[in-house]
C-alpha cells in the first residue's frame, strides 16, 4: 500500500506519535526504510545498506525470502486465525519439524508471538512443575522486556522496572565472561568457579525453580562460554533437582553454526525458549520448548497459561517454510564457514586497531569490544551510560558506517556482527572494509 505522505512526513509522525524503543525520545529521527532484499534493506531517498546485524540478529535468511512470504499469502488465504484450542495443519507439521531440529528429547511445544513471551512461559512452567518460585539468572542478559522477563534480565534495562526483580523472586549470579570476568579469575585456572557458584547460589536460596541463561549470550556482547561450562549447568541443576532454561532466542537457527547454540556441548535444557530465526523475523513467533517429563506435570495439573494468538497459524505457516529454507540452503553448515571467514577479517582489524579490545564468535555471531586501554581494558563507555544518555564511542562509529553504507548494532562499547546467513564473502569484505575506516574514530581516543 502506497502512502500519500512525504518521506519527512513519515519520519516526523513516526517520532512524534510513536515510541522509539529502548532510547530517550529526544533527538530520535528513525530512517524511512521502503525496501529490502538479501542482505541489504534501501531507504526513501534509494540509498541501500548491508543489514550487518540482520536487523536485531533476527533476519537469519535475508530480506524478502520468496517461499516464508509465499508461505505467509497461503495461509493468510486458507485458515488465517482459529484459536488455540484447535488441531491445525501448520500446527501439526511445524511440531513434527521442531522434533527433528531442536535437541533431541524437547517434545512439547507452547507457541507465542515473541521472545519475551517465551521466557514468561517458561517461568510460569518452571514454577508450576517444580512448586518453587525463584529464578537464577546472570547479570549480563537480556529474557524480554515484560515484568517477568525484564525482571530476569541482568542489563540496565531492567532498572526502570525493579522492584520487577524482587517481586518476581530473580536473584543474580555472575555471568560467564572470560574476557572480563565478574569475579576476577582466568580460565582456565579457574575451573569455571562462575558456574559454581550458581551452585553456591541454589544451595543457600530455599526455593529455586530454574536457572536461566542465554548459551551463548547475545545483545550484552557474545559471550562464549568455556566448553565446560553448560555440561557443568547441566551437572548442577539435576544434582540441584533444578530446571536449566536455555534462552536461544538470538543464539538459535543456525547463528552459531548449529540448529541452537547448546548442540555445541550436547547439553539438553529442560526448557528451550526462541524466537526471532524461527520465522527469519517476518512473523512475530515465539516458542517454548519442554521436554515430556516437564510436560508430565500437566497431564494432572490445570495447565495455567495461554494467549488469544498461541499456536496462530499465520505465525506457524512462516516457520515451516524457514526450517525447510535453512535446510534447502545448508544455511546452518554455512554459518560455520562463512562465520570462520568473518572472525578471520574481524581478527584482522584487530591486529590493525588500538581500539579493539577482543574479537569473539560462533559461526555468523561475532562480537567486537572496544576499548580505550587494551592492557587495562578499559572501556569507552559503562551501562550507566546506557540508560543515562550518553552518547556512546560505539554508537558514533555505527552512524559513520550507515553513512558509508552499512548497518551494525553497537550496544555500550561493542557492536555484535550478525549478517544473515545467506551473506557472501564480498558483502563481509564491504562490511569489514566500512567498519575498518570507522575505527578510526576510536583509535583517535585509545592509548
Ligand atoms: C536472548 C533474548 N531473549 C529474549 C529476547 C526478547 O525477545 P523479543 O524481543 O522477541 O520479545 C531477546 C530479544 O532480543 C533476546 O535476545
Amino acid at each position: 500500500m502506497a502512502s500519500s505522505l512525504t518521506s519527512q512526513e513519515i519520519t516526523d509522525i513516526t517520532a512524534r506519535n510513536t515510541y522509539g524503543t529502548w532510547r530517550f525520545q529526544k533527538g530520535w529521527k528513525p530512517l524511512h526504510v521502503v525496501d529490502a532484499e538479501g542482505c541489504y534493506f534501501t531507504d526513501a531517498a534509494g540509498k541501500k545498506y548491508l543489514d550487518f546485524s540482520s536487523q536485531l540478529m533476527c533476519v537469519q535468511l535475508g530480506h524478502k525470502n520468496q517461499a516464508v512470504i509465499r508461505a505467509i499469502e497461503e495461509q493468510a488465504r486458507k485458515l488465517p486465525y482459529i484459536a488455540p484450542g484447535y488441531a491445525t495443519d501448520v500446527r501439526a507439521e511445524l511440531s513434527k519439524m521442531l522434533l527433528e531440529v531442536l535437541p533431541k528429547g524437547l517434545e512439547k511445544f507452547f507457541f507465542t508471538t515473541s521472545g519475551t513471551e517465551a521466557n514468561e512461559a517458561a517461568f510460569k512452567i518452571a514454577r508450576m512443575v517444580t512448586g518453587k518460585t525463584k529464578i537464577i539468572a546472570r547479570y549480563r542478559s537480556y529474557h524480554g522486556s515484560t515484568m517477568g522477563s525484564i525482571a530476569a534480565t541482568g542489563d540496565p534495562r531492567r532498572w526502570a522496572a525493579e522492584p520487577a526483580s524482587k517481586v518476581q523472586g530473580v536473584i543474580f549470579g555472575p555471568e560467564v565472561n572470560c574476557y572480563d570476568c565478574p569475579i576476577n579469575h582466568e580460565y582456565p585456572a579457574c575451573d569455571i568457579a562462575c558456574a559454581d557458584y550458581l551452585e553456591h547460589m541454589i544451595e543457600n536460596e530455599s526455593d529455586v525453580a530454574a536457572v536461566i541463561v542465554e548459551p551463548v549470550v547475545g545483545t550484552n556482547g557474545v559471550l562464549i562460554p568455556p566448553k565446560e561450562y553448560m555440561p557443568r549447568l547441566r551437572e548442577i541443576c539435576d544434582r540441584n533437582n533444578v530446571l536449566l532454561i536455555a534462552d536461544e532466542v538470538m543464539s538459535g537457527w543456525g547463528r552459531t553454526g548449529k540448529w541452537f547454540a547448546v548442540d555445541h556441548w550436547g547439553v539438553r535444557p529442560d526448557i528451550l525458549v526462541t524466537a526471532k530465526g524461527i520465522t527469519t523475523a517476518y512473523v512475530p513467533l515465539g516458542l517454548c520448548a519442554t521436554t515430556m517429563k516437564v510436560a508430565s506435570h500437566f497431564d494432572d495439573h490445570f495447565f495455567a497459561h495461554g494467549h488469544t494468538y498461541e499456536a496462530h497459524p499465520l505465525t506457524l505457516a512462516p516457520a515451516i517454510a524457514a526450517i525447510n529454507e535453512y535446510r534447502r540452503l545448508n544455511l546452518i553448515e554455512r554459518a560455520e564457514t562463512m562465520g570462520a571467514y568473518l572472525g578471520k577479517k574481524l581478527r584482522a582489524l584487530q591486529d590493525r586497531h588500538k581500539c579493539i579490545g577482543e574479537v569473539r564468535g560462533l559461526g555468523l555471531f561475532w562480537g567486537v569490544e572496544l576499548v580505550k586501554d587494551r592492557k587495562k581494558k578499559t572501556y569507552f563507555n559503562s551501562f550507566r551510560d546506557k540508560v543515562s544518555g550518553v552518547p556512546a564511542m560505539v554508537e558514533k562509529i555505527a552512524g559513520r558506517m550507515m553513512q558509508n553504507g552499512v548497518f551494525i548494532q553497537a550496544w555500550v562499547s561493542h557492536f555484535v556482527v550478525a549478517p544473515p546467513l545467506i551473506v557472501t564473502e564480498k558483502e563481509i569484505d564491504e562490511g569489514v572494509r566500512v567498519m575498518d575506516e570507522a575505527l578510526a574514530l576510536a583509535d583517535a581516543e585509545a592509548v
